[in-house]
């Protein structure tokens, strides 16, 4: 993850992806504990909408691949997701891990760690920018909390929602750099960028804020 602006870095900071997901079920408390338990900085995790517009944490927009359960996230309510298993996939021990609201981890976290929260699918998921600005706020707008999205699109309007919100665009370029154009455009509305590891070599010149790993205690 890269800032724009040119500032002074205290320190580079490890970014726990999807939680310490190498050593647990990804986007759950058990995940999220381990990352606080091996130092990370911020907790990275994923939200989807639910049937009744509650912000489940959850990467897939099914729930096949990381519970027992099958379908669409947005065709349960957050209450019928939390009784699905959202462990058992990883190892037994961790049988009965639940599907996290996302109101339930800014409760926890807020004032514990910081948290990169990125949303899925928004063209899918009508609403889904409003309701995370809203939840967020609710949770004081001092916390290092950051917003990112693949959709810059998504991260525009957000920013445009909820200026006081951090936000970054996640950037997957096929052939070289981005344009110089749409770096500047999208500093216009986004503080940071995330993008993959392979480009940093490309990228010598930039400054670094953090590294998002699956193994937070690896750096
Ligand atoms: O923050 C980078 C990363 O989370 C984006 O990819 O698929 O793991 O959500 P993904
Ligand atoms: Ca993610």
């Amino acid at each position: 993850m890269e800032r724009f602006y040119q500032e002074e870095l205290t320190c580079l900071h490890i970014i726990a992806h999807r939680g310490a997901s190498a050593y647990a079920p990804e986007n759950t408390f058990a995940a999220f504990e381990k990352a606080v338990e091996l130092g990370a900085d911020f907790i990275e995790l994923d939200i989807q909408i639910t049937k009744d517009g509650k912000l489940a944490v959850i990467h897939d927009d099914k729930v096949d691949r990381t519970t027992n359960g099958t379908g669409f996230v947005r065709e349960y309510t957050m209450n019928e997701l939390e009784q699905l298993d959202a462990g058992s996939w990883f190892g037994p021990e961790y049988q009965g891990e639940k599907i996290p609201s996302l109101e339930a981890v800014l409760r926890k976290y807020h004032n514990k760690t910081g948290l990169l929260i990125e949303i899925k699918s928004s063209k899918t998921q009508p609403g889904i920018e409003k309701a995370a600005g809203q939840l967020i706020s609710r949770y004081g707008r001092s916390m290092n909390t950051i917003v990112q999205s693949f959709d810059a699109g998504a991260m525009r309007a957000f920013h445009h929602m909820y200026p006081s919100i951090q936000t970054a665009v996640l950037i997957r370029p096929r052939f070289g750099l981005l344009p110089r154009g749409r770096l500047r455009q999208i500093a216009s509305f986004a503080q940071y960028v995330s993008l993959k590891a392979t480009m940093i070599s490309r990228l010598k010149s930039w400054k670094i804020d953090g590294i998002i790993t699956d193994y937070p205690d690896y750096f």
